[in-house]
């Protein structure tokens, strides 16, 4: 049985399946003639806020024949504090499997391992690999293959996208250079954990200085919203703007996984001149989990 808990434990080759079925999964939408859900329910579990991550997957069940039930975790007793181990093994008896949005990794972990049922991280506090899987196919799709091509990460070096970001580098064999403010760095743990060439500087000019693909995300995770002052001050000037676009590779892709803050990690104009990329993006959520879920039941 197959979970999909972070882009750290997930193999190559079980990455790259993924993207390759992705595509086909894009342009059959509507005429595809397998129902890989069939007969199955899945359950949506969810602590945290979500627009594309739950409409994406929701669509995506049912385009495939599956039934969905979304649970926002403050509705059932979980809320209420009923271990996620049993949470899990209530669920696993009566659904086929399970999408969890949460905050710590660990909950996702146990409940893949107390459910028994397939589980797909939807984000945590540590990784959103659905997001990256999407990421990466939408770079693939515009701009071939992303082996050895430079990836520029602005802004929070130290979230849940980030970490996702440097497991995938070494998989995929492409650069990232990661620009944040001290104290908004990756680990020096997280780094060995990754290995590849991941170079992390405060230097915003020289982590973009001829990138590919310049990327950013929220200064203020879900989760860390008591620190919104201290986030914004640090990160002002770790922005995506024309300037800093000037310095990538000329055609460089500028993507942001959404939702954005205009006038912080990106300004309005260059948001609004990379709008066709950020929104194939957040479309592509669709297809690659569609592929994900069908990997992952097969
Ligand atoms: N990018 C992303 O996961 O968006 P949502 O929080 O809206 O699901
Ligand atoms: N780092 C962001 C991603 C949102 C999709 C968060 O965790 O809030």
């Amino acid at each position: 049985m197959r979970n999909l808990l972070s882009i750290e434990t997930m193999s190559r080759a079980d990455i790259e399946q993924i993207l390759a079925a992705s595509g086909p999964m894009k342009k059959d939408r509507g005429h595809l003639s397998r129902q890989p859900l069939a007969g199955k329910s899945w359950a949506m579990l969810f602590a945290k806020s979500s627009t594309r991550t739950r409409v994406s997957f929701e669509v995506g069940i049912r385009e495939l024949g599956g039934q969905v039930l979304f649970l926002n975790s403050n509705d059932i007793q979980l809320g209420r504090g009923e271990p996620i181990k049993d949470t899990a093994r209530v669920l696993g008896r009566m659904v086929h499997g399970a999408v969890i949005r949460t905050f710590a990794q660990s909950d996702v972990e146990d409940f893949a391992r107390y459910s028994g049922i397939p589980t797909i991280n939807a984000l945590t506090d540590d990784e959103h690999p659905c997001q990256i899987l999407t990421d990466i196919f939408t770079f693939e799709e515009q701009r071939g293959p992303i082996a050895g091509k430079v990836v520029a990460f602005i802004g929070d070096g130290a979230n849940n996208m980030t970490n996702s970001w440097m497991f995938a580098a070494a998989k995929l064999g492409f650069e990232l250079r990661i620009a944040a403010p001290k104290g908004y760095q990756p680990s020096p743990e997280i780094l060995a954990r990754a290995g590849g060439k991941i170079t992390v500087t405060a230097d915003i000019n020289a982590a973009a200085e001829g990138a590919d693909l310049l990327y950013t995300d929220v200064w203020v995770s879900m989760g860390q919203e008591a620190q919104s002052v201290e986030r914004i001050q640090k990160m002002t000037g770790y922005q995506i703007n024309e300037a800093l676009v000037k310095l990538a590779k000329p055609g460089a892709l500028v993507m942001h996984c959404l939702p954005a803050y205009r006038g912080k990690e990106i300004d309005e104009a260059t948001f609004e001149a990379h709008a066709k990329t950020i929104f194939d993006q957040a479309e592509n959520r669709l297809h690659v989990q569609k592929a994900v879920l069908d990997w992952i039941v097969s």
